[in-house]
């Protein structure tokens, strides 16, 4: 019985100290949620996946929470519940991206430039238009990411476009032909091979779009918008096809 009794206090006990960590938190001064139907795969799921995916995705669970699927974006947590569908000033996870949370400030700020951006007011209204709608998570793999990316489709218009005029043919810098696979593929003079179809951390092409390669007589030539790097990145992911 008194063993009982203890394993009984313990719990109660530890129940408490968790509940004591949910602490109210003062939601009257955070971004409201955008005044519109927002949509969970064009500007939901790519914003986690930027800002989010890389301590809770496939690869690393930062305190056992990953939010790159249904079943663990919807956690409760010592905070409360991260998502709770219809009432966003209720989710911890809107706590969280907001600063409200003592030492759990989602993503943790850094020292590190542009690995832990805070949402924007914006981001965040979205996030709180998603959640006070329903928070629906559609079953299955997200439309936007399975959809291939080809060279022919997607990637050449963009080369041909921003590298064309200094990439096209024979006379190519460098002796790089952007606007060909098989050329992108064979790389230029110096460089050589640019693109590992499916591993972006071997492809110097992103580091060259990116704007940062400065060996480049012109690195503010090669630099494309952020979402063209993201198709290129995608490309590449995808196998280089
Ligand atoms: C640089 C890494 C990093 C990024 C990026 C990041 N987090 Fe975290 N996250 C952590 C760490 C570390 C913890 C554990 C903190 C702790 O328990 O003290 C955590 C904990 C959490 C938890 C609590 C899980 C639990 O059960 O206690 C949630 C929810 C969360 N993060 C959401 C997010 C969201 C949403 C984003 C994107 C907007 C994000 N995080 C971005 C590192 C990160
Ligand atoms: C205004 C002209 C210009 C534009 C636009 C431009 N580049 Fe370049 N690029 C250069 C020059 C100049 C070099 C250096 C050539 C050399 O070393 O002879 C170069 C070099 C390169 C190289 C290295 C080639 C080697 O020597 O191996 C690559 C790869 C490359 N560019 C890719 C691109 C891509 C991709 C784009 C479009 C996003 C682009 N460039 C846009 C001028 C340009």
């Amino acid at each position: 019985m008194k063993l009982v009794l203890s394993i009984l206090v313990a719990a109660v006990g530890f129940s408490a100290l968790a509940a004591d960590k949910a602490k109210p938190v003062d939601v009257s001064k955070i971004p409201l949620p955008v005044p519109r139907k927002v949509d969970f795969e064009k500007e939901v799921y790519p914003m986690l996946k930027e800002s989010c995916f890389s301590c809770h995705g496939p690869e690393k669970q930062k305190g056992k929470y990953r939010c790159d699927t249904k079943e663990g974006a919807f956690k409760d947590t010592d905070y409360g519940p991260t998502i709770v569908p219809g009432k966003s000033e209720q989710s911890s996870l809107i706590h969280m991206v907001c600063n409200l949370i003592d030492e759990m400030m989602m993503p943790p700020p850094s020292d590190k430039k542009g690995q832990s951006e805070p949402l924007t007011k914006e981001q965040i209204g979205i996030l709180r238009a998603w959640i006070d709608q329903g928070a629906v998570w559609p079953v299955g793999p997200i439309q936007e990411f399975v959809k291939p990316v080809t060279f022919a489709a997607d990637i050449q218009p963009v080369f041909a476009t921003a590298c064309g005029a200094c990439h096209t043919g024979a006379e190519a810098k460098g002796g790089f032909d952007a606007t060909q696979l098989g050329a992108v593929f064979k790389g230029g003079n110096a460089y050589g091979k640019v693109v590992t179809p499916g591993d972006l951390k071997k492809s110097s092409l992103i580091t060259i779009i990116s704007g940062l390669d400065e060996d480049l007589p012109q690195p503010e030539k090669h630099k494309l918008t952020a979402k063209e790097i993201a198709l290129v990145k995608k490309w590449i992911e995808q196998g280089a096809k």
